[in-house]
């Protein structure tokens, strides 16, 4: 059985501490490294790393991904707050180490990833689509990345499929009781304290709805996606943005 030699950066936050209990329990991994704020780079290398776990701060993680890539390292990045020209350069610096993968994992939770696959192939079946949303109360942005991506991933299902915008007589929303449009979808935000990270995509249609729900508990969600990333990246070289698309699903 190959062992991977793993290093997590951002290692004593929320997510990467998960990182480092989930790592230290896989069988087919070593933690070789636990990098936090102010630690150097360099002890990727002397550890030895074959994959490098970014779980830091969007200011913080260009810089430790390009390293990663100059040393010869895969990475796997949940960090978010990626820019598109950042992504350039990435691409970039990937052309000159070919055996190199890089994922970029805004969302390492599978069943999300399954639900928004699911709610797109459905999305073309039913009139009338709508996102609801739902976060504890600390969370910052709204509508949710997720739900943003949910809504694109349905928009461009129901526009090829030539279908127009859901059915709506209203003509008076003063308050924006309706909610968000993202790509023509309404999406609508609940901050409430008790929750974590949950999402519902509504589905109608005469006589029949369909409702596809994710709940995402606690951190531990998160780590079976990004085991899987760890496992799969040195098999994906270059530039990977999304974990579905280490998914097979079509
Ligand atoms: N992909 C996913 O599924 C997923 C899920 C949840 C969260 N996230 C993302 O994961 C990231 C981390 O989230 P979190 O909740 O774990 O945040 P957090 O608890 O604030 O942890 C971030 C960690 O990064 C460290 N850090 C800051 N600057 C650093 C640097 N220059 N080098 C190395 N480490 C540095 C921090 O150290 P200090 O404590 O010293 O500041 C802290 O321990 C965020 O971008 C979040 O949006 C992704």
């Amino acid at each position: 059985m190959k062992i991977w030699k793993v290093a997590v950066i951002g290692a004593r936050g929320r997510m990467g501490s998960e990182a480092v209990r989930a790592i230290n329990l896989a069988e087919d991994m070593d933690l070789v490294a636990a990098l936090g704020r102010g630690d150097s780079l360099q002890e990727l290398v002397e550890a030895g790393a074959e994959v490098v776990v970014d779980l830091s701060v969007p200011e913080a993680s260009y810089s430790n991904v390009s390293f990663a890539i100059e040393a010869g390292m895969h990475a796997v990045v949940g960090t978010t707050g990626w820019q598109e020209d950042q992504l350039a350069q990435l691409q970039e610096a990937l052309s000159q180490h070919p055996g190199v993968g890089v994922l970029i994992a805004p969302n390492f939770a599978l069943g999300s990833l399954l639900a928004s696959r699911f709610a797109a192939q459905a999305a073309k079946f039913f009139e009338s689509v709508e996102i609801i949303e739902l976060h504890h109360p600390n969370k910052l942005d709204a509508p949710s990345g997720t739900a943003s991506y949910t809504a694109q991933k349905i928009a461009q299902a129901r526009a090829q499929a030539g279908m127009g915008a859901s059915p709506d007589a209203t003509v008076s929303d003063p308050d924006g009781a309706r909610g968000a449009k993202i790509e023509g979808i309404n999406v609508h935000a609940v901050r409430l304290r008790g929750l974590t990270a949950h999402q519902e995509v509504l589905l109608g249609d005469a006589g029949q709805q369909l409702t596809i729900r994710h709940d995402s508990f606690d951190r531990t969600s998160f780590m079976p996606g990004l085991l899987m990333g760890v496992r799969k990246v040195a098999d994906h070289p270059g530039l990977t943005v999304g974990l579905e698309n280490y998914l097979d699903l079509d």
